[in-house]
């Protein structure tokens, strides 16, 4: 049985003490949760302040991005040592808008996979096609793709900790959320290739959640997918109240 995961993605808003200061009023909100898990990705600035506060709560907090080497004349990058030394143990990956604004590739998401596995981080390995692909009826080809890359001799027995977030990149922040129905094949697709790569069992244990436009009047309406394990949250995210709502979704 996958438990879900309801994450936040909070990209580059947030400063520490607007981080600080959400915790304080969400925390006591979710501390009794026990149906899903929760996450919480804030920017760098915020994260060690963000684990800090998360101690001995329900709420898990992980980076938005990493460099696959430990160290090196790597300007501006952060290792999966440095994340792991100051208690970060989730990882967001491939990130659609890190694929086109920092230009991250198909390979550089495996090896920053691999590199987070090899350091205990549970990554979320984020894939989605564009509209232009989803119009010209290549979703399948995209999400096949980029599922294969990622998961390039990656070790079958992993996989366990292994999310996958499916994220149409024309459903994020543009409150055209997928519907149940896209969400559910496209979740099928790449199950399927999960499977392909890694075995059924593999397959059969990793979480894939949606990404793209989650909000408090949608959540429930996704989540009764059986496809779908979990929504990771941008916009409405960013609100305590606001993200509460999502994690109390009705099942
Ligand atoms: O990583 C989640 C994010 O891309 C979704 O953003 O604002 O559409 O919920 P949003």
């Amino acid at each position: 049985m996958r438990k879900p995961l309801i994450a936040a993605n909070w990209k580059m808003y947030k400063t520490p003490n607007e981080s600080l200061a959400f915790l304080k009023e969400f925390l006591p909100l979710v501390e009794n949760h026990e149906r899903d898990n929760i996450a919480i990705f804030p920017t760098m600035s915020s994260l060690a302040y963000c684990i800090d506060a998360c101690k001995g709560s329900r709420v898990d907090v992980g980076a938005q991005t990493m460099h696959w080497l430990n160290e090196g004349p790597y300007t501006g990058q952060t290792s999966p040592t440095m994340l792991a030394s100051i208690g970060c143990d989730h990882i967001l990956l491939g990130h659609s808008e890190r694929r086109i604004y920092a230009n991250e590739t198909d390979d550089m998401v495996n090896w920053k996979l691999k590199a987070a596995l090899a350091h205990g981080l549970v990554p979320i390995v984020c894939v989605g096609e564009s509209l232009e692909k989803r119009q010209s009826g290549l979703t399948e080809a995209v999400l096949r793709w980029q599922i294969a890359c990622a998961l390039n001799s990656i070790r079958a027995e992993v996989p366990s900790t292994i999310t996958i977030a499916y994220e149409p990149v024309w459903a994020i922040g543009t409150g055209s959320t997928a519907t149940p129905r896209q969400i559910a094949e496209a979740h099928r697709i790449i199950r399927r290739e999960v499977a392909f790569r890694l075995g059924q069992h593999c397959a059969d244990e990793t979480r894939i959640i949606y990404g793209g436009s989650v909000k408090p009047d949608n959540i429930s309406q996704i989540m009764a997918e059986p496809e779908i394990d979990g929504c990771l949250v941008g916009g409405a995210s960013l609100d305590p109240k606001s993200f509460s709502d999502i994690i109390h979704y009705q099942d």
